[in-house]
């Protein structure tokens, strides 16, 4: 199993107990963002432990929705919660390249997902290719900067100062242009923010490290080099309640062709 998976894997748990609940205004964005589709099955790339479901279900009508995930872990807690709807269904698979599901579906949705991808401009595109003509695509993810001023800005400070080497973020400029070779056109491209709170800084840096992006580096580097990133982090941190409101990327793209 390769090392996100793994991180994924150990997060599960934590990440469905503290960000799911968090990050749900997100969800509840890009599921509304769906106007009412013709038949055809719903893909869901990247849907974790699939908090996409069940609002999908009632926005859209009952079909199938499938979700798909890198990490057993997650894929196990999403069988649970779809457990009893109808037509749902959740596969573990790499859902940069969904085999099978080419011109196939009348909606594309995925929540925070795509900027884990090794290449999102490419799997971005061969998400528009799974559309029928017709169909929609609603995707929100975590853009370079989220925030200027908040727990994810900081973290961002103290693993940049740590000197650790930034991932390649050129991609995000390139998304409509991709969408438009795959056929999409491009009917939104926003940033909606929504508050969040932490009852403190400690409590937020483990949710990040334990249940969130960090875990996979946590893999990578080892204890020693997470407590470095917790001791700057909870230097620099405010006391008490913690309260943010960082901004996503929504893309809606219409299949035109
Ligand atoms: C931040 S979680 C988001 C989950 C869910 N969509 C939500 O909004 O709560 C990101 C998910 O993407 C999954 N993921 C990362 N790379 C993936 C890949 N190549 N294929 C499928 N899933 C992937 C992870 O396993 C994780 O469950």
């Amino acid at each position: 199993m390769n090392l996100l998976a793994r991180a994924w894997d150990e997060a599960a748990e934590g990440y469905e107990a503290y960000f799911v609940p968090r990050f749900a205004p997100w969800v509840a964005a890009a599921v509304e963002a769906v106007p009412p589709l013709p038949d055809g099955p719903v893909l869901v790339p990247c849907c974790g432990t699939f908090p996409e479901a069940a609002p999908l279900l009632s926005r859209l009508g009952r079909r199938e929705v499938v979700g798909i995930d890198l990490s057993p872990g997650m894929v196990r807690l999403a069988r649970a919660r779809v457990a009893g709807l109808a037509g749902v269904r959740v596969e573990v698979g790499d859902a940069a390249e969904p085999a099978g599901w080419a011109d196939r579906c009348a909606g594309v949705v995925s929540v925070f997902g795509l900027q884990q991808l090794p290449a999102p401009d490419e799997a971005i595109a061969t998400w528009v290719r799974a559309l029928a003509p017709g169909g929609w695509l609603s995707v929100a993810f975590w853009p370079e900067v989220s925030e200027e001023d908040g727990p994810f800005a900081l973290m961002r400070r103290v693993l940049d100062a740590m000197g650790g080497a930034r991932s390649d973020r050129a991609w995000e400029g390139r998304l409509v242009e991709a969408i438009a070779g795959a056929g999409g056109e491009v009917v939104r491209d926003e940033f909606p923010a929504f508050a969040m709170e932490h009852r403190g800084a400690a409590e937020c840096f483990t949710a990040y490290a334990d249940s969130g992006p960090l875990r996979a580096s946590a893999l990578a580097k080892g204890p020693e080099f997470i407590e470095r990133v917790k001791a700057d982090f909870l230097a620099a941190a405010p006391e008490g309640p913690w309260r943010h409101t960082p901004r996503a990327r929504l893309l809606v793209a219409r299949r035109a062709r």
